[in-house]
Parts: structure tokens; C-alpha cells; sequence
């Protein structure tokens, strides 16, 4: 479960991480509010999506009146950043930065420990220096017993080259930011960038923290995170409709049925994005298992549908027991019960039992929204090729 970074900035503040304060906001007036709090002249209003790469989408504007901060609230909250809709901002006073460091702790399952990542270059996408200049990102393998004791943070700020002045004080916040760690149960605390201002003070300027889900029955604080998140809402509808359902973080819905054949598709579909702009992904699993009635299609495409991450649908099909006319006459009829509510585009690829009498059902139906494919490569290919063409 990835938090959003106003969650992971509360987090952080009650282990004692220096943070700035953030208040954060859902229109543009809760901004002005949160403005006012704020006291600060100038204050940064930040995109809370679940993904990186905000600012430079335009998620990331810093506001020097209240007048601004309302009207870039509301930009803000008017963006789709790769798929993802802005429904909350975060707003923060302005930091004086004089510089911009990474610091990151990962479980990292190869070498079943946690491995420290940092650098003194910060600020800049941490998979592009580690490509680039791996030298300036220093990585120090941590024994999960331990964790970040004052000797090691010794280590990890001298392996990444920070000014010798201030080894103390960032060695004091990596320690506060291995306890977050090891006492969130997370596997992934990142800071990016963690900097020092203008009078020496060190402060966690953004926070992205993944927790295992695996811990979720010691952590009942964690409830808290699940009303905000689509997720939690998509798939406890999804239960209540007996779908089985998984939200991802694509924007190809995918609807198939037996859970192998949905599996392969989440594959195919990944493969197929992967040479498109803005590499589309699948946006979940559905598997809506053997009798594919018009009510269970229905109600799969509404789910797929409204997750708002979502620009296109693959129906993958292997006709059984069910048969692809079955299959073919539950699509028509699920968009007919639709209606206006069915407004992306839909690939649809059948095989197996029945396949031409089903094909010549979604033929005759020449819906508007529907694209019938031939092979399963083909038909992601176009699904992914639908959902990279639909971001706006
Ligand atoms: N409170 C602040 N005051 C001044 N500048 C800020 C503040 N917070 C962030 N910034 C600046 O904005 C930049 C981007 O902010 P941030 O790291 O939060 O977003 P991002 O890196 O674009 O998003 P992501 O981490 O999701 O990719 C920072 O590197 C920093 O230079
Ligand atoms: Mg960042």
C-alpha cells in the first residue's frame, strides 16, 4: 500500500523526522483555509497522487500570496497527472533550499535486508543518476536486526560524500527515518529530496512510503489510509458484487475469464505498453470465471469503468463451458444496461467454443465502443495503444 505524501509526512513528524508543517486541501476555498493556517507569505501546493514525477507535471508550483495559493489550488486539482486525478493538495510553507539530497531504505528481497540509498544529489530522478553516475549513489546493505545504529548512518553519510559539518545531522534524521521503517513495517521509506536550508537546518521535503500489507492485522492505525484510497473503494464494491477484482496501477482494464488466462493478459498487456508512449499498463485483474452473464459483464465493466485511471477495455475470452455467444451476447447486453456509463473504448478477443457464432453477435451489434481482435497480442496491442492514445 503507497501512501500519499501527506500521509507520509504525518508519519514521518510522529518519529521525529523534521518535516515542514502541510495542511492539505480538496477545493480551492479548504486552500485558502489551509493558507491561513499556514501563516507563511510563501507556500508550495503539491499535487497528492500516487505517483512520481509531479512537479514536473505541473503538480509541484510554489504560491507567494493567498490569491495565488487558492488559484493553484485549483489548477492543481484540475490536473490528471499520468492517469491519475488530483483530488487533494497538500500545502506547505516555502523552504529557503540550499540543497537537495536522496535518501532512500528499500527491502530489497535479493538480499533479504533492507539496502540504504543516498546521495548528496538530490532532487533529480533517482533512476536516472543511478544509471548515469551510479558512483554518486551510495548504497549500504543493512542488517534488518540493527538497522540504522549511529555507526552505520556514520557510514552511509560518508559513502555518499556529505560535508563533513553536517554528518550529525543528517546521520540523526536517517536514523529517525530507519525507525519509521522498521516500526511501519514499510518496504519503502523514500525522501527525495531530503535538504538542508539556508541556516543549516536538515528537513524531509517529500516522503513516499510503501507498507507490506502482509503486516496489516498489527497496524490498526492503518485503517485511516484505506478511506482515502480508490483502491480500497473499487475493490470493497467490487466484493460486494462477487467480482474478483485487484486494482493496479495501469490504465488498461482487463476482464477475462478463468484467473490463468487473466493472469497471461496482464502479461501480454504490460509487453504490448511497454514500447508506447507513457508505457500503458493493465489497470487490474478481473477474472469473472465461467458463467459470463450480461449482469456479471455489466457489472465488471462498470468497476473497470470507473476507476478513473482507466482509457480502455480488453474483454479476453476463452469460450468453455460458457460459450463465446454467451460471452459475446453478455457484452451487448451489459452496454445496453450501461448506457451512457460505458464511455471507453472496449477490444474484444474471443476464441474457443462457439467463436464464430460469437463474433457474428458483435458484428451485427457494430457497437460504437467495441473492437473485436482476432489474437490475444493483437488485441492488447490495441488496448494499450487505445489507453496511451486516451491520456490527455
Ligand atoms: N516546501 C517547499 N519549499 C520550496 N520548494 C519545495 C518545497 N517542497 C518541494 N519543493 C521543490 O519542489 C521540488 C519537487 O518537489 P517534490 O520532490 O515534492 O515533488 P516531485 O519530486 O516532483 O514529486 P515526486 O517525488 O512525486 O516525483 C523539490 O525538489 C524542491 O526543489
Ligand atoms: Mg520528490
Amino acid at each position: 500500500m503507497d501512501l500519499l505524501e501527506y500521509q507520509a509526512r504525518d508519519l514521518f513528524e510522529r518519529f521525529g523526522v523534521p518535516v515542514l508543517p502541510g495542511r492539505t486541501a480538496t477545493t480551492p476555498e479548504e486552500a485558502r483555509s489551509a493558507y491561513q493556517e499556514l501563516g507563511a507569505e510563501t507556500v508550495v501546493v503539491k499535487a497528492q497522487v500516487r505517483t512520481g514525477g509531479r512537479g514536473k507535471a505541473g503538480g509541484v508550483k510554489l504560491a507567494h500570496s493567498e490569491e495565488e495559493a487558492v488559484q493553484t489550488a485549483a489548477e492543481i486539482l484540475d490536473l490528471d497527472i499520468k492517469g491519475h486525478a488530483v483530488d487533494v493538495v497538500m500545502l506547505s510553507p516555502g523552504a529557503d533550499i540550499a540543497e537537495e539530497y536522496y535518501f532512500s531504505i528499500l527491502l530489497d528481497r535479493a538480499s533479504r535486508g533492507y539496502l540504504a540509498m543516498c546521495s548528496v544529489e538530490g532532487g533529480v530522478e533517482i533512476e536516472q543518476l543511478a544509471e548515469e553516475r551510479p558512483e554518486a549513489l551510495a548504497k549500504v546493505e543493512l542488517d534488518a536486526a540493527e538497522g540504522i545504529t549511529p555507526e552505520v548512518a556514520k557510514r552511509i553519510v560518508s559513502e555518499a560524500g556529505f560535508p563533513e559539518g553536517i554528518h550529525d545531522s543528517v546521520g540523526e534524521v536517517l536514523q529517525k527515518l530507519w525507525e519509521v521503517c522498521y516500526e511501519s513495517d514499510a518496504t519503502l521509506v523514500e525522501v527525495n529530496p531530503l535538504v538542508k536550508t539556508g541556516d543549516g537546518t536538515i528537513l524531509a521535503l517529500d516522503g513516499k512510503v510503501t507498507l507490506d500489507e502482509n503486516a496489516e492485522y498489527r497496524h490498526e492505525e492503518w485503517e485511516q489510509y484505506d478511506e482515502t484510497a480508490v483502491q480500497v473503494d473499487l475493490e470493497r464494491q467490487a466484493r460486494e458484487l462477487d467480482l474478483n477484482y485487484v486494482k493496479l496501477d495501469g490504465s488498461v482494464g482487463v476482464i477475462g475469464n478463468g484467473a490463468g488466462l487473466v493472469m497471461s493478459t496482464l502479461d501480454v498487456v504490460a509487453k504490448a505498453g511497454e514500447e508506447m508512449p507513457d508505457k500503458p499498463k493493465p489497470a487490474n485483474f478481473l477474472d469473472i470465471g465461467g458463467g459470463a452473464s450480461a449482469q456479471v459483464m455489466a457489472n465488471g465493466l462498470r468497476i473497470i469503468m470507473s476507476d478513473p485511471q482507466v482509457k480502455s477495455v480488453f474483454v479476453n475470452v476463452f469460450g468453455g463451458i460458457t460459450a463465446c455467444n454467451d460471452v459475446a451476447n453478455g457484452i451487448v447486453n451489459a452496454l445496453e444496461m450501461l448506457g451512457d456509463e460505458a464511455n471507453l473504448p472496449i477490444v474484444v478477443r474471443l476464441d474457443g467454443n462457439s467463436v464464430e457464432v460469437g463474433k457474428a453477435i458483435l458484428e451485427e451489434a457494430n457497437h460504437p465502443l467495441i473492437t473485436v481482435k482476432n489474437t490475444m497480442d493483437e488485441a492488447a496491442r490495441t488496448a494499450a495503444k487505445l489507453a496511451a492514445e486516451g491520456k490527455n
